[in-house]
């Protein structure tokens, strides 16, 4: 960073402070990763120079060239990943972020004012799924301009039953049924959700922004078979930077781009763009594979170990890379035991649990998970370590000199792995 240091040394020095926390820190949140050298360079490239509002050979500026190149090969690439036939499936990857691609299909398949079901936030939904506070407070855009409804999990287990959603569903009769969240720890069944749609009529979209990197390798299951359209962000398990990706059956594929542009947006993060095909053709590689087994089974034996160590594990354990522990039965609050591990160099989230009556700013459980760690080479015996100094900090969050002791012993622990795109 020779230049912008000496350009501009206040945010160099920001920036090498964020590289420095990165690196002594244990990343738990389940939506980061760390992306390659390759990514950032791809991002940082001359690329976000360019506008190039509309598709590729069919742009509304000139000197498009290289750029229409660039997209034709990431469009390519993402069908290619997925196992999709291009005869049959679309694909746009100009959204910016998730919460806009949801919008954008929205956009194109229902009308301002239909219905839209998608998981409850305190289940493990996301805001973009028309999330809506009980008390009628819109909280997300999205919840403005259609009318929400929600199915839930089953309290008791922390599950879904298939047959309650299909319940939900006939009772509310949605245009568009939404699976996918951010805090859900099991694979959904994604034959059921496609059939429940079918039966009420509806569109199926599953947001599989969490899990996409998961569904790459072949290590949770894939929606493809049987939605009407998938989305997923960029940057969690698929480790590229920050983006997204709406997968749509070819009928749909038409309006889903005129509803990303020119519904939504202008010219199209090109730099990002370039990013996510650096980091698709990363996922098509056997070590991809073999990182993504390593996630899950890092996130298995994590949630394992808390279990035993005495804590609750939402649903009673995970099928991916993330883990929610509700702390109800420790008498400790979400927001208190996230504060005291981040004072320990442990980033985690607090989140709602099934069942919370917390509220999202002050839930009960806190949410882990292990795809950045596992990218930094740690594997389970990694996870024992990690497990131990959790319960070591939350056990004594209120001990200052215990938490302080714990932060040092972390921070060597951590400093030992590479990050990848700084180290690596
Ligand atoms: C299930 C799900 N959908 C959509 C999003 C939105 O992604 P973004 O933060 O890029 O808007 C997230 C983000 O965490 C998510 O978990």
């Amino acid at each position: 960073m020779k230049q912008l240091t000496k350009q501009d040394s206040k945010l160099a020095n920001l920036i090498k402070k964020e590289q420095q926390r990165q690196r002594e820190q244990l990343q738990l949140i389940p939506s980061e990763n760390y992306v390659s050298k390759a990514v950032l360079q791809a991002v940082g490239s001359v690329l976000m120079n360019k506008y190039s509002e509309g598709y590729v050979q069919k742009r509304y500026y000139q000197g498009n060239v290289n750029i229409d190149k660039i997209e034709a090969l990431v469009k390519k690439r993402a069908l290619k990943l997925f196992g999709l036939d291009e005869e049959k499936w679309g694909v746009n990857v100009q959204p910016p972020t998730g919460s806009v691609a949801n919008l954008a299909v929205y956009t194109a398949l229902i009308k301002p004012g239909d219905k839209m079901m998608g998981m409850f936030l305190y289940d493990g939904g996301h805001l973009s799924h028309g999330w809506q506070l009980p008390d009628g407070k819109k909280v997300s855009f999205t919840s403005q301009i259609y009318k929400p409804c929600y199915y839930y999990v089953d309290i008791s287990k922390g599950v879904f039953d298939y047959e309650q959603v299909e319940k939900q569903a006939k009772k509310e009769k949605p245009q568009i049924i939404i699976s996918g969240g951010t805090a859900y720890p099991r694979e959904i069944n994604y034959k059921k959700m496609g059939q429940i749609a079918k039966k009420v009529g509806a569109y199926y979209m599953a947001d599989i922004a969490h899990e996409a990197g998961l569904v790459a390798a072949g290590v949770n299951s894939s929606p493809f078979k049987y939605a009407d359209i998938v989305t997923m962000t960029t940057r969690k398990t698929l480790r590229g930077p920050i983006g997204a990706m709406i997968f749509s059956r070819k009928k749909y594929a038409e309006a889903i781009d005129r509803a990303v542009f020119p519904g939504l947006q202008g010219g199209p993060l090109n730099h990002s763009i370039a990013g996510i095909g650096v980091a698709l053709k990363e996922a098509m590689q056997s070590s991809f594979k073999v990182y993504a087994r390593q996630v899950v089974a890092n996130a298995k034996t994590l949630a394992k170990l808390l279990q035993k160590m005495g804590y609750n594990i939402s649903s009673g354990g995970t099928d991916k890379h993330l883990l929610l522990i509700d702390l109800r039965s420790k008498n400790m609050t979400g927001k208190q035991s996230a504060l005291a591990l981040e004072q320990a160099n442990i980033i985690v989230n607090k989140n709602t649990v099934p069942g919370d009556t917390g509220k999202p700013w002050n839930p009960s459980g806190i949410r882990l998970g292990t795809p950045a760690l596992t990218s930094r080479g740690m594997k389970e015996k990694q996870m024992e370590e990690i497990a131990g100094f959790i319960n070591h900090v939350l056990e004594h969050q209120t001990d200052k000199k215990e938490i302080s002791r714990a932060a040092k012993q972390v921070k060597a622990f951590a400093k030992q792995f590479p990050v990848p795109g700084l180290d690596s």
